[in-house]
C-alpha cells in the first residue's frame, strides 16, 4: 500500500454566500522517497489540498474523503491528539514565507531546542547537539552563532533553512513544501531547491512539491499533479506532463513559461503562468468543464457535460472530453 492515498477529497467553506466548493474529489497517492509536484494557478487549492493532509484547515472547511490513508492511519479518524503527534513527526510543512512561519519573539536556538523537546529528545545538551548537526544538514556552518539569532536578524534564504532544519528534526515521512522557494532571490531559490532535494534524497522522504512554476517542478518531481478550480485536470509522471501534456490547461500553462531559464536568472523572477480569463466561482460550480470559459479547445458540449477523469493508454489521467474522446 502506497505510503500515502488520498481518494475522492472534498474540501467545502461556509461563506456569507453560501457554500464554497474549494476541493472537489481529487485523487492521489505518494510513495516513500517519491515527489508529486502540484501546479496550478492561485486559488487552484494546492494549498488547502496539504493544509487537510495536515490537519490544519479553519473550522469554517469541511473535509470529505473516502481515505486519506497515511502510513496505515485514516487520517479523517484518528483524534487531535494523535494528529498533533503526526505533524512534525511524520509529516512536517514548509511555507513560502519562512519569516511569518517563525516565531519573532524566540532565538532559532530555542525554536529548534522546543520542538524537539515535544517530541521527547531528553536533555539540553543532546538537544543542542541535534540542534547544531540538523544546522550543519542545511548548509548552515556557523551554526552555534545562528541558534542565538532571532528570525529577523536572518536574511530569507537563512530563515528558509533554519525553517527546513526544523521541519527536518524529527525524520518526517512526508515533507511538504508549499511554494518553499517563491519569497526567495532566483539565485538563492535555486540554492534552497538543491538543497530541498538532496535532503529528500537522503532522508528517502515522499515530498509534496507545490507550485505555480513548471520550471521548477520539472527539476524536482516524479510525477506531476495539474489542478484547476480544485479539481485534477491531468495526473502523470514528470516525463508525460512536461513533455506531451494532454490537457488544454497543462498545454496552456506551459505555453506561458518563459522561453528559457536564462530569461528567468536575467531577472524575470517567478514564472507566474497568465492564462487570459478568470478562474470560475467555485460557489457555482459550472456543471461541466471548469475550464470552458477560457478553454482555447472547448466545444458546446463542454460547458455542460460533466467531465471526469479519463486514464489514458500510457496511464496518466485526464479530465478532458475532447482527450477523452481521442483514446
Ligand atoms: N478560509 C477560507 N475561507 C473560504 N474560502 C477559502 C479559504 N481558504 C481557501 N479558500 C478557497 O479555496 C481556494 C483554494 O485556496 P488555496 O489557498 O488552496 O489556493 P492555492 O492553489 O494554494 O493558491 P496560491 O497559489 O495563491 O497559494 C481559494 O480560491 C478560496 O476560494
Ligand atoms: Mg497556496
Amino acid at each position: 500500500m502506497a505510503m500515502l492515498s488520498v481518494e475522492n477529497l472534498n474540501i467545502r467553506f461556509s461563506t456569507k454566500r453560501g457554500v464554497l466548493q474549494a476541493v472537489h474529489e481529487v485523487s492521489f497517492s505518494l510513495e516513500a522517497g517519491e515527489v508529486l509536484g502540484i501546479v496550478g494557478e492561485s486559488g487552484c487549492g494546492k494549498s488547502i489540498t496539504n493544509l487537510a493532509l495536515m490537519g490544519l484547515l479553519p473550522t469554517t472547511a469541511t473535509v470529505s474523503a473516502t481515505k486519506m490513508n497515511f502510513d496505515g492511519e485514516e487520517l479523517l479518524d484518528i483524534s487531535e491528539k494523535r494528529r498533533r503527534k503526526l505533524r512534525g513527526k511524520k509529516i512536517s510543512m514548509i511555507f513560502q514565507d519562512p519569516m511569518s512561519a517563525l516565531n519573532p519573539s524566540f532565538s532559532v536556538g530555542q525554536q529548534i531546542d522546543a520542538s524537539l523537546k515535544v517530541h521527547g529528545i531528553k536533555g539540553k545538551s543532546k538537544r543542542r547537539a541535534v540542534a547544531l548537526e540538523l544546522l550543519a544538514k542545511v548548509g548552515i556552518t556557523d551554526g552555534a552563532i545562528r541558534l542565538k539569532n532571532y528570525p529577523h536578524e536572518l536574511s530569507g534564504g537563512m530563515c528558509q533553512r533554519v525553517m527546513i532544519a526544523l521541519s527536518l528534526a524529527l525524520r518526517p515521512k512526508l515533507l511538504i513544501a508549499d511554494e518553499p522557494t517563491t519569497a526567495l532571490d532566483v539565485t538563492i531559490q535555486a540554492q534552497i531547491l538543491k538543497l530541498l532535494v538532496d535532503l529528500q534524497k537522503d532522508f528517502n522522504m515522499g515530498m509534496i512539491f507545490v507550485t505555480h512554476d513548471l520550471g521548477v517542478v520539472a527539476s524536482v518531481a516524479d510525477k506531476i499533479m495539474v489542478m484547476y478550480a480544485g479539481e485534477v485536470v491531468e495526473m502523470g509522471t514528470a516525463q508525460q506532463v512536461l513533455s506531451s501534456p494532454a490537457h488544454p490547461y497543462t498545454k496552456a500553462l506551459l505555453a506561458s513559461l518563459p522561453e528559457s531559464y536564462e530569461d528567468k536568472a536575467a531577472g524575470s523572477r517567478q514564472a507566474l503562468p497568465t492564462i487570459s480569463g478568470m478562474v470560475p466561482d467555485l460557489i457555482n460550480r459550472a456543471s461541466g468543464c471548469q475550464l470552458y470559459p477560457r478553454c482555447g479547445q472547448s466545444e458546446g458540449s463542454c460547458e455542460t457535460t460533466k467531465v471526469g477523469l479519463v486514464e489514458l493508454a500510457d496511464g496518466r489521467r485526464v479530465r478532458c472530453l475532447s482527450v477523452g474522446e481521442k483514446r
